[in-house]
């Protein structure tokens, strides 16, 4: 519900009105909670930076003995916070309204086996997820954080980035092997299973709500080079999420989504027959074999977390600056970090990107013959890589609160 001040009200049951109460007795309700008014105002809307580690200095034994441990017990809680995501029981959860259920009722309701759920019940109310009532038989999910959980932009992107743990579990011993000297270079898309359809979620968390809306008008110009009709490149689509959405938005542009990945193409390719557009193509391709006689084609060329994945990004720069028109944009979305780790001391998420890069991006980069960037690659080094590639680059702030990127706007150097 929208309240007065553009904010969402949840008439919901809470503790004492704060968005993020202290804990009560551990998990424990102590009985019906009062009713209140969960305001979040428009400037809470979207999570901001979390804070930094405190400082470590002068730390001794037993206190670093503690920071590993809840370290370690917030990485088991993440996990179970992707099991709540993917079986849906967070969406139960919430629909039931801060009502406590037993683990048979929600069960139930969400078509699995009570056993299970009972168990994920355990890490969650132990994680100070889930609160229990005083009986310790019934489960509820207190409203803000319902509403945290399950809504995209607030917190849902969370408990999809939570996800990529398990994802990353299924190559875990694919990376230790290529730590070794004497193990390959990396692992092969081909191991990820899952990843395009992964990163297709993440993404379009932010392209629904944003890249029509905000992201394209950022850059000037260039809505109405869509709106009027010209041809886009979207580079590394994935799954597709932003290039159909720019085919629904501008039908008189022309999109084309390349990607290497023939399942991400496969999958990007039923997105056209939903939503049955006729000017938007997907084509398995490597970048680096983007063909002479596209040359001068494109006006748009849009690489959303992607060129820091492509084994050569010099030789990709070659590419597209060939196929881009006189006077065409490039847009190349990339993680918001610096290039050395020692300024990336303050970011938040920093660690989380780094173990990302390390069990995807760095991976799939080194394996295809390339220097393993990564994504933490940094601003400096992705501005170099593009002004050694021929272009004029002005990085801006993503345009939308909330996201973790950067944007380079790139223009063909005269
Ligand atoms: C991190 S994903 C980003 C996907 C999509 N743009 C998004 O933001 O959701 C990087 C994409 O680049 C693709 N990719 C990597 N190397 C490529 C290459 N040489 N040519 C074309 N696509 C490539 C991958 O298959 C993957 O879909």
């Amino acid at each position: 519900m929208q309240n007065a001040k553009g904010g969402v009200t949840l008439s919901s049951q809470g503790m004492n009105g704060q968005l993020f109460p202290p804990p009560g007795p551990p998990g424990m309700s102590g009985g019906p909670p009062p009713m209140v008014d969960w305001v979040i105002a428009p400037d809470e809307s979207v999570p901001g930076p979390v804070a930094r580690p405190p400082s470590t200095a002068g730390e001794n034994l037993p206190q670093f003995g503690a920071r590993i441990m809840e370290t370690v017990n917030a990485g088991f809680i993440a996990l179970s916070i992707a099991v709540g995501k993917e079986t849906g029981l967070f969406r139960v959860l919430a629909g039931f309204e801060g009502q406590p259920k037993t683990s048979q009722e929600i069960a139930d309701e969400a078509g699995l086996k009570e056993r299970y759920v009972r168990e994920w019940l355990g890490a969650m109310t132990t994680g100070r997820i889930v609160n229990m009532d005083a009986t310790g038989k019934r489960f509820y999910l207190p409203p803000h954080r319902a509403i945290f959980l399950t809504t995209p932009g607030l917190g849902y992107e969370l408990t999809i980035l939570a996800a990529a743990l398990p994802m990353q579990g299924k190559v875990f011993n694919h990376i230790i092997e290529s730590f070794k000297l004497d193990g390959p270079k990396g692992v092969s898309y081909d191991h990820f299973g899952d990843f395009h359809h992964f990163m297709n979620e993440c993404s379009l968390v932010w392209w629904e709500r944003h890249l029509v809306q905000t992201f394209i008008p950022s850059i000037p110009g260039l809505k109405d080079m869509l709106e009027s009709g010209i041809s886009v490149l979207d580079l590394g689509c994935g799954e597709g999420g932003a290039s159909l959405l720019m085919g629904q938005e501008f039908p008189n542009s022309s999109i084309l989504g390349v990607d290497i990945c023939n399942h991400a193409t496969q999958a990007a390719q039923k997105g056209i027959a939903k939503h049955s557009l006729t000017n938007v193509k997907f084509l398995q391709m490597d970048a680096h074999d983007i063909p002479d006689d596209w040359e001068g084609r494109f006006k748009y060329i849009l690489a959303w977390d992607s060129i820091h994945d492509m084994a050569h990004p010099n030789k990709i720069l070659e590419r597209v600056r060939k196929v881009l028109a006189p006077g065409g944009i490039m847009s190349v979305m990339e993680v918001n970090a610096r290039s050395e780790i020692k300024d990336n001391m303050d970011m938040p998420f920093a660690s989380t990107f780094y173990t990302n890069s390390m069990f995807h991006c760095m991976t799939v980069q080194l394996n295809a013959g390339g220097e393993g960037l990564g994504n933490m690659w940094g601003r400096e080094r992705a501005e170099e890589t593009l002004r050694d590639g021929g272009f004029n680059v002005e990085t801006f702030p993503s345009p939308f609160e909330g996201s973790f990127n950067c944007h380079f706007l790139c223009k063909l150097k005269e």
